[in-house]
């Protein structure tokens, strides 16, 4: 039989497997079928070494060792989204919409993924180049580590020349066990898991990030209109049928009490997901609409981001002060500069004893956590500058 195209048949067979394990999260056949498949193709391209191109199934785990990214150039800006906090910020949203294209509208709600913008080039339908988005214009190259992720296809099921945008996270599943494997290790722990996504994009050791389990959503196209579709959610589904992830919570609203439902909806549900979110996002789902709403510079006027209040932000600390009280026991407080955290403003948090700023190395002027406190135990912590973590 002939060899070259039994190999072609493997990675054809292998690249549907991953798309239903992976993507549509509906696996078809056993490990171990996959397995052999896999050992096959890899006894092939062992004897066959100048057959093996990027595309090829066996690339997914790594291997190659960078020596620093590549600036890429987004020819279409990576916009970024104005942030509402309340329903009045909605409710502005809304009416600024109406004003412009008229009361008939509606919006798709998605969740906010909290974790990098990257942007993906397909090119004939083949993967060509991954970016971060950097500053919306300028991002780095991160192909190599990108690859790494099962659920981004080398191939899509139509021959499409695209360039796709979404988000990529670490399931909050890998992220336990990472920090797991890094406390064994004596090496410091990532602070949540957009922190160490982050930093597993970053690495120019490819193995790396292949071992960190990342995943992708898939949430917009540069440009919707190549793709011959109307409306926002045709494009969504539209990226489904060619192969790419996209987060299937997503509601189409025709109303503001409908958006309001939805993300009441996941303000309560968010944390059965195995991947934070940090807010909903709303987008007037017509794309005609959205071109005659337009962009500012940085983000555009069609589309808003509800930002759930925040339990933990990072902030200074402008000082330590020490309080004796009246049994003669001494408690630090933390002076920090103003954060708004659960929708007040914190300045001051208890560090409890003097051992806790020792253990921690806590030092006036490092960038530290505050969370808010749960029940009745103060649980504000502090951490050492978050810029030393990762490798
Ligand atoms: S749309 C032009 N949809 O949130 C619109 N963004 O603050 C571009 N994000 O930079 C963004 N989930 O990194 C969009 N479902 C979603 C998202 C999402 C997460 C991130 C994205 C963006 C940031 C905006």
């Amino acid at each position: 039989m002939d060899e070259k195209k039994r190999y072609e048949d493997i990675i054809r067979i292998l690249d549907e497997y991953s798309y239903e394990y992976y993507v549509m999260d509906n696996p078809t056949v056993e490990d171990a079928e996959y397995d052999k498949l896999m050992q096959e193709l890899l006894q092939i391209e062992e004897k066959h070494p100048d057959w093996v191109t990027n595309d090829s199934p066996s690339m997914r785990v790594g291997g190659e060792v960078l020596e620093g990214f590549e600036k890429v150039e987004h020819k279409i800006p990576m916009l970024s989204l104005a942030n509402a906090f309340n329903e009045q910020d909605l409710l502005d949203f809304d009416r600024r919409i109406r004003e412009k294209v008229g009361e008939d509208r509606e919006y798709m709600c998605e969740l906010k993924i909290d974790g990098l913008a990257v942007s993906l080039a397909y090119e004939n339908g083949r993967y060509n180049r991954g970016a971060t988005r950097g500053d919306g214009s300028v991002g780095e190259d991160i192909t190599a580590n990108l690859r790494t992720i099962r659920s981004i296809p080398m191939k899509l099921k139509q021959p499409f020349s695209i360039e796709v945008r979404g988000e990529a996270y670490m399931p909050k599943r890998s992220f336990v066990k990472l920090n797991e494997k890094r406390e064994e290790d004596g090496l410091p722990q990532f602070a949540n898991p957009r922190n160490a996504a982050a930093g597993s994009l970053r690495q120019l050791d490819t193995k790396i990030a292949a071992s960190r389990n990342l995943d992708i959503f898939l949430y917009a196209v540069a440009d919707f209109g190549e793709m011959g579709v109307s409306r926002h959610s045709d494009g969504l589904d539209k990226l489904t049928e060619l192969g790419l992830r996209t987060n299937k919570e997503r509601r189409v609203c025709k109303t503001m009490d409908e958006v309001f439902q939805y993300i009441e909806e996941w303000t309560q549900k968010r944390e059965t997901l195995d991947y934070d979110i940090d807010g909903i996002v709303i987008k007037l789902n017509d794309l005609a609409q959205q071109e005659e709403m337009g962009a500012r510079i940085k983000t555009p006027r069609w589309s808003i981001a509800y930002k759930f209040p925040a339990e933990e932000v990072e902030t200074k600390l402008e000082g330590i002060e020490l309080n004796v009280g009246r049994t003669g026991v001494v408690t630090p407080t933390a002076v920090l500069d103003p954060v708004q955290l659960a929708g007040t403003t914190v300045s001051r948090a208890s560090l409890h004893n003097e051992d806790l700023i020792h253990e921690r190395d806590i030092r006036v002027g490092d960038t530290v956590v505050v969370e808010k406190s749960r029940r009745h135990h103060s649980r504000n912590h502090s951490k050492h500058s978050r810029k030393t973590y990762g490798e």
